[in-house]
């Protein structure tokens, strides 16, 4: 079997960890782990099958010898190196939002649009961890109903906002048992024990930048035509978004088929059962690869419509897996 030299771009990072940890355990077929990061962490170690990996210098020329880079170093490094990447023929699949409504780069979740990658140019573009959860779990519907209008309600970690977020959490839980003052600095507000309504930037329409990501993706991944509204909210769990998804579909729906289809589905765990309050948590879900779904039932309020809960971790589907399987995904249609 062909192996590859394989480059991670934020190697240090949260997404950056969870990617090498994520080519090892699925054993894909790496000839050479490079990683990368911002010139100041040169020289620092990464582990990658039991071997100890120096971390290089994401730049110009640290390209030519990679076959492919999985990028996770925030939309300035992935602006800057993802097209001298291409250039220096390396095949870059980008994490960032930085070239995800551009439209000759494929969005891709491998579970709901593969065939998207056979257009490529080298640059590829890993959707929103808040995207990705939520296409996996509505594609199974959208294929036998027809998704009309969708209304998302998001409950967000704060390793979506990187390693600074898990410490900040971490640092305010332990100010608060020890009745200290906490400080914020990576968010507006106090995290800890709070909930806050605003993730990333606010546009001038009034939404986020998140929200609109989860608008326009959806767009572009599922259907153009899917009206659709969101809101995102960051709480004080350390891994794993949760969704409350209400879904209006075209045809009649019938909840038991509903739950056949998505049990059958790739990368769906189904896990609902009220009599025994079982239905997905996030402390349940972190490490986990697929997006458990819950709370399954009908929209009373409207003539066919659903409610479900959907959680997934973010740092794995959300992130890093979604990205090793898309590399796999190119290996298997000879695209790489
Ligand atoms: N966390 C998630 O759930 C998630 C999900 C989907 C997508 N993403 C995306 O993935 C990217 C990384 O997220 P993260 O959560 O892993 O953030 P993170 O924990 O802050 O890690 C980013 C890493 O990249 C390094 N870096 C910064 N600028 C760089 C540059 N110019 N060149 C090379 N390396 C650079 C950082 O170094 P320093 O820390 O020393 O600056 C850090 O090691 C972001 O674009 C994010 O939007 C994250």
């Amino acid at each position: 079997m062909k192996k590859y030299n394989v480059a991670v771009v934020g190697a240090l990072g949260a997404v950056g960890q969870e990617m090498i940890k994520t080519l090892e355990q699925r054993n894909f077929p790496v000839h050479r782990l490079k990683p990368l990061d911002i010139a100041s962490n040169k020289g620092k170690e990464v582990f990658f099958n039991g071997e100890k990996v120096y971390v290089e210098t994401a730049e110009k020329g640290a390209f030519e010898d990679v076959d492919i880079a999985l990028f996770s170093a925030g939309g300035d490094a992935s602006t800057l190196l993802a097209p001298i990447a291409v250039e220096e023929n390396t095949i870059v699949i980008d994490n960032s939002s930085a070239w995800r409504m551009d439209p000759t780069v494929p969005l891709v979740v491998p579970e709901v649009n593969p065939e998207d990658l056979d257009s490529h140019k080298g640059l590829i573009s890993n959707p929103n961890c808040s995207t990705i959860q939520m296409m996996v779990a509505l594609k199974p519907i959208h294929d036998a109903y027809t998704i009309k209008r969708i209304v998302v309600s998001t409950y967000q970690a704060v390793s979506g906002s990187g390693q600074k977020a898990i410490n900040e959490l971490n640092q305010q839980a332990k100010d608060y048992a020890s009745a200290k003052k906490m400080v914020h600095t990576v968010y507006p507000y106090q995290i800890a024990f709070n909930a806050l309504p605003h993730i990333d930037i606010f546009m001038d329409n009034g939404y986020t930048k998140e929200e609109m990501k989860m608008v326009n993706e959806t767009k572009k991944i599922l259907c153009e035509d899917i009206k659709i509204s969101a809101t995102t909210v960051r709480v004080p769990v350390f891994r794993c978004h949760s969704e409350s998804i209400n879904i209006e579909v075209e045809k009649k729906i019938d909840i038991d088929n509903v739950i056949k289809l998505l049990t059958s589905a790739a990368g769906i765990t189904v896990q609902d059962c009220p009599k025994t309050n079982t239905y997905p948590l996030a402390i349940d879900v972190a490490g986990k690869d697929d997006v458990f779904i819950g709370r399954i039932r009908k929209d009373f309020s409207i003539e066919n419509g659903l409610n479900m809960w959907v959680v997934s971790d973010n740092l794995r589907k959300g992130a890093a897996l979604n990205a090793v399987q898309i590399a796999e995904t190119l290996v298997q249609r000879n695209l790489l």
